[in-house]
């Protein structure tokens, strides 16, 4: 596992531009996207470097990392991505896929039959889940329904008008799912990610700190900035 550590504005230019050399380098680039606060530079840089004409998304392929299972059109992910992403560049919105009841069963086997993830995009949890794969999910999970802890619906709720809005479920591509991209970048800013990442760096790979499992991926980035670092020994 690499660890880059630079301030929130150099780490979504570099992430955006990993994501644009795969976009160029692959006949079918197949991206694989987060929501949240933390990919929102990474994506403002991929709007920009379309509108400069130095990327194209007519060939690419999308799979999201997660949805919830009940809430308001505005609140879901795919509403997330739709304004803050693929409203802004040429994709093809048939070309963009998201977990959903309908097609959990079979989501690992689409992005299977689509040649799989060139490039997996990650946020982390302040309780170290990834995607919505809560503490003590399985390393073999695959994408499944699953309800979601407090401390993410606590976590989660400046988005809502309060917790009570906050879904209980999610569905989400399991670590397994994850584990299977070619590669795997994730971002962490903020004091509120410190304790997740001194726990990623510094502790062996367990169930119970779910991030954890990409120490074993053969390709894998953490891109931090300082405060996100600042607990690391
Ligand atoms: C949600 C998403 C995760 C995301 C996390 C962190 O729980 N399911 O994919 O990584 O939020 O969000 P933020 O980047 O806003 O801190």
């Amino acid at each position: 596992m690499n660890i880059v550590v630079k301030n929130a504005d150099e780490l979504s230019r570099l992430i955006a531009e990993e994501i644009i050399k795969v976009v160029k380098e692959n006949k079918n680039p197949v991206l694989g996207l987060a929501t949240g606060s933390s990919p929102l530079g990474i994506y403002a840089n991929l709007i920009k470097a379309y509108e400069n004409g130095e990327v194209s998304f007519k060939k690419v392929k999308t799979f999201n990392l997660d949805e919830y299972v009940k809430t308001y059109e505005e609140q879901t992910y795919r509403y997330f991505m739709n304004e803050n992403l693929f409203n802004h560049v040429d994709i093809d919105k048939k070309n963009t896929n998201f977990p959903s009841l309908d097609n959990y069963s079979h989501y690992d086997e689409m992005i299977k039959d689509n040649g799989g993830i060139d490039i997996q995009l990650l946020g982390i949890g302040g309780n170290g889940h990834i995607a919505f794969n809560e503490p003590n999910t399985s390393f073999d999970s695959l994408t499944h329904v699953t309800d979601l802890t407090e401390k993410t619906r606590s976590d989660n709720a400046r988005f809502f008008k309060d917790i009570s809005e906050v879904p209980t479920q999610a569905i989400t591509m399991g670590l397994k799912s994850i584990m299977n991209a070619k590669k795997v970048v994730l971002i962490a800013t903020g004091k509120n990610k410190a304790d997740a990442i001194k726990k990623l760096i510094e502790d062996e790979p367990n169930e119970s700190l779910p991030c954890s499992i990409l120490k074993k991926h053969p390709n894998c980035t953490i891109y931090v900035d300082e405060d996100a670092y600042s607990l690391v020994k």
